[in-house]
């Protein structure tokens, strides 16, 4: 039926990728470099920022969707700005300054919220879908994210970045859940 129909077929071709949660392996692995920019480079790019909105995260790295692969979505704005939609393809950290304590979450930790000391401001560095590289600075939310999301890169998650207590409170809490069939 028309141009309308044809959009929503379009629209529901993305493929939406399941978030995988702690304690997966794929979290703990450092993701391996993209070397290839092709269109299923872009399509799975496409399927990340969708599959990103779908379970209401401001950012999301390739090892959340099972692929050990350094590529992260992110959007601090979560759509209301276009501007705020980065690809980051081979991220790295060039500089950061300062510091920051906020709480954070994470998709792959559900429910799960604690306060994380991060630098105030960031500098990355980054390949877009095309291959090209490009830097990116930011600071507060977006200096958060892109860091959050560069360790998830690295295999690391925001409760490794937490005291030993604290932590083992969070994999109790977890670890209940589990039991309850919450998790
Ligand atoms: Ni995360």
């Amino acid at each position: 039926m028309g141009t309308t129909n044809k959009t929503m077929a379009t629209k529901d071709a993305v493929k939406i990728h399941e978030v995988v949660k702690y304690p997966d392996p794929v979290l703990a692995r450092p993701g391996l470099p993209v070397t290839v920019f092709d269109e299923a480079l872009k399509t799975l790019v496409a399927e990340m920022f969708e599959s990103m909105y779908v379970a209401q995260g401001i950012g999301l790295a390739a090892p959340q969707i099972s692929l050990s692969k350094r590529i992260t979505v992110i959007d601090v704005s979560f759509k209301k700005n276009p501007k705020d939609r980065l690809v980051l393809i081979n991220p790295e950290i060039v500089a950061t300054k300062g510091k920051q304590v906020e709480e954070e979450g994470c998709l792959s930790l559900p429910d799960i919220r604690e306060k994380v000391q991060r630098a105030a401001w960031v500098k990355v560095k980054a390949q877009n879908q095309r291959g090209e590289w490009f830097e990116v600075e930011g600071e507060e939310l977006l200096a958060r994210a892109l860091l959050h999301e560069i360790d998830h890169l690295n295999g690391v998650l925001f409760i490794d970045r937490i005291s030993r207590l604290k932590r083992e409170l969070v994999l109790m809490k977890i670890r209940k859940m589990q039991k309850n069939g919450e998790w």
